[in-house]
């Protein structure tokens, strides 16, 4: 995340955590999106900012390899190490809020859904999330990874192959494609309970279960970013 993006989208964030959970310091943890890690100046500083102004703890939560493992790993498995994380963190056994960053909104919704025993989840900050998925995959640019990346796009993207080597690939939905998508999209179709005959209750119930959800739109263009 660049650096004035962070400052800016901290300072929207902000906003939301005075109005919404005023004198309430309850921690939150960052996840990042794609091609990020927690240890890039972007999203460090976000995460410092966001909690020096709100005075709540807060903590960026990596997975596996950073940015690496943000293109490669599967969604489900990230959500798995988050869970994980959030369990043995006893700073957030009273409950934590998660602000979510593109695609580690996904992930976020995933632990709320998904992880069984985890400490409860209040409040959801979503920043640019694909929630109802994307028609195509982030630009990924250079770098050794990104040719690996490239060369898995232009696979099958509902393969076996590539939704296990390929993160997007778990959100990608193709408006002209539902059918491939349903049966072949291995994470964002179950997230969103919208497999026929395999709705879980329970999944909606515990994404009901949040106190507060802040969807936050986020268009970029070369020369401004522009908040909904
Ligand atoms: C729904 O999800 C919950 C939580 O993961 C699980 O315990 C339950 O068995 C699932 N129910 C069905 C019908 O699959």
């Amino acid at each position: 995340m660049p650096r004035d993006l962070a400052a800016a989208a901290a300072a929207v964030l902000f906003f939301f955590l005075l109005v919404l959970f005023p004198a309430e310091a309850v921690p939150f943890v960052v996840l990042h999106g794609i091609g990020d890690q927690c240890a890039n100046h972007g999203v460090a500083k976000f995460t410092r900012l966001l909690a020096d102004w709100s005075a709540a703890d807060g903590y960026c939560l990596e997975i596996g390899r950073g940015t690496w493992d943000s293109w490669v790993m599967p969604l489900q498995q990230q959500a798995d190490i988050i869970c994980n994380k959030v369990k043995e963190m006893k700073e957030l056994s009273g409950g934590y809020n998660i602000v979510g960053l593109s695609q580690g909104n996904l992930i976020g919704r995933a632990v709320v859904q998904y992880c069984d025993d985890g400490p409860p989840v209040k409040n959801f900050i979503s920043l640019g999330g694909p929630h109802a998925g994307t028609a195509s995959v982030p630009l990924c640019g250079s770098g050794i990874f990104c040719i690996i990346v490239d060369a898995l796009i232009k696979l099958e993207i509902y393969s076996e192959y590539v939704q296990a080597h390929l993160a997007p690939s778990g959100y990608l939905k193709i408006p002209t494609d539902m059918k491939d998508y349903l049966e072949g999209c291995r994470f964002l179709p179950k997230l969103n309970n919208e497999i026929p005959g395999e709705r879980n209750a329970t999944y909606k119930e515990r994404f009901s279960s949040l106190e507060n959800l802040v969807l936050i739109m986020v268009r970029l263009t070369k020369s401004k970013i522009t908040f909904f």
